[in-house]
């Protein structure tokens, strides 16, 4: 079959190399893909933007394409796989319907109150006096949120009553996040240990991947501004079994019946992100696809047939699908250009990427383009280098290891991805 992947990301280049390594899959494109997408064996490029629904469309037609896997959230939310489907054509991902529970969190928020599924008390307004009598009677901290897509980054923790103030007055004025902030999520602080849980969904049908824990802020330490993602490890040891049956039971099992129920089945991939507090999980957010950088970590332990998973699912028989993954941890480590969440430089040359790797390293690119026969960077997070071992310990020593052999002006890495699972374990 032939595949197309929509997306530039380090989670389109891990997506687009594990789909070519199914026998069943004899091309696969991905629109627009990067530098890794292009020069990797088995994938190649096509010069259409991800939001440029009408040129997807034509390409997938065009090509005769059997399956398109969308990447990020964006089509997603502008209704790709609507499209896709009034054509004629197989799309993985959610309707713009279902997409809402990631691109609203006010439409996340009100469903998961309406279906009794775990979440911190939250309010929407539109209007900065309904804000500030909410918080009148809260203990501080406070979460605001700007209801819309902000990738990653329409997330304000305010400590102090002034904070929430401006907080609100810079979303709802428009000038923070434009569109997307107005109207706000004002929502209780939870503390605890945060994981990503992502299954697939086919309506009321669910099965999990494996576990996974993100880094989202920029520094050590979870320290700095909160990012799409800094690095990621594959099981999330937060996450037991008992526990991974309780977030099936009362989570993923009740949203997805709870999409149904209300009219709009979901099918894709539904990620839960769940802060673990000491009485359960609670969601955070909810997002419509796979987590970037969680899929790098995750992707290199899956055994399985991707392409026969995600097609069987779209035939709906995902009851049918077993994934068998590698038992051995994983670790993704961003390599970002200095300045990143803000402002950052593109068009800097990467050296060291055609060093010999050992097997259990995978450089995933994200933002890097090809040009004259160089690598360039290309977006905030430019690299994801991903590593397998035998314990986690062993695969984060690896990744270090091997990681700055890779350069670029300014580059920038957190030198403690994967510390919430080490202190875990002892280390
Ligand atoms: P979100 O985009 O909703 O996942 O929020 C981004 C990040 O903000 C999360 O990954 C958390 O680190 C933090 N966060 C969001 N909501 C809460 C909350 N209610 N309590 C504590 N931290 C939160
Ligand atoms: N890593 C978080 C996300 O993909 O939204």
């Amino acid at each position: 079959m032939k595949i197309l992947v929509i997306g530039s990301g380090g989670r389109e280049h891990a997506l687009a190399w594990k789909l070519a390594q199914s026998e069943q899959v004899e091309a696969v494109l991905v629109a627009p893909g990067n530098a890794g997408t292009q020069l990797d064996e088995g994938t190649q490029n096509v010069d259409v933007a991800a939001d440029d629904l009408d040129g997807l469309v034509s390409l997938a037609r065009e090509r005769e394409i059997d399956l398109t896997v969308v990447g990020p959230e964006a089509p997603l939310a502008a209704g790709v796989v609507d499209r896709f489907m009034q054509a004629g054509l197989k799309c993985f991902g959610p309707s713009a319907d279902a997409a809402r529970l990631e691109s609203s969190k006010a439409f996340a928020k009100d469903f998961l109150s309406r279906h009794e599924i775990p979440t911190a008390a939250w309010i929407v307004v539109d209007n900065v006096d309904d804000g500030l009598e909410f918080a009148r009677g809260r203990s501080l901290p406070l979460v605001l949120k700007a209801d819309g897509l902000a990738a990653g980054k329409g997330v304000v923790v305010a400590e102090d009553e002034r904070t929430v103030k401006k907080t609100l007055e810079d979303m709802l004025s428009g000038n923070a996040f434009g569109e997307a902030g107005h109207r706000v999520v004002i929502e209780q602080f939870l503390v605890g240990e945060e994981a990503s849980f992502i299954a697939l969904v086919d309506g009321e049908t669910v099965l999990p991947l494996a576990t996974s824990q993100d880094h989202k802020q920029r520094d050590e330490g979870d320290k700095g501004p909160n990012t799409g993602g800094m690095g990621a490890i594959s099981p999330a040891p937060v996450v037991s079994d008992d526990l991974q049956d309780r977030i099936i039971d009362d989570i993923i099992r009740p949203t997805a019946c709870g999409m149904v129920s209300d009219g709009h089945p979901f099918t894709g991939f539904l990620y839960a992100g769940l802060m673990i507090t000491r009485t359960g999980a609670r969601v955070l957010e909810f997002n419509v696809r796979l987590g970037d950088p969680e899929t790098q970590p995750i992707l290199v332990r899956l055994k399985s047939d991707l392409a026969e998973a995600l097609m069987k699912t779209l035939h709906g028989k995902l009851d049918e699908v077993e994934l068998e993954w590698d038992p051995r941890p994983a670790i993704g480590v961003v390599m970002a250009a200095g300045g990143y969440p803000d402002t950052y430089r593109k068009g800097d040359r990467i050296t060291g990427l055609n060093l010999e790797w050992p097997d259990e390293i995978k450089v995933f690119h994200a933002g890097t383009r090809l040009e004259n026969g160089n690598v360039l960077t290309d977006g905030g997070r430019v690299l994801c280098v991903t590593s397998l071992g035998d314990t986690l310990a062993q695969a984060k020593g690896e990744v270090y290891r091997w990681l700055p052999q890779i350069g670029f002006r300014d580059d920038y890495y957190r030198t403690d991805i994967g510390h919430h699972a080490l202190a875990r374990a002892g280390n």
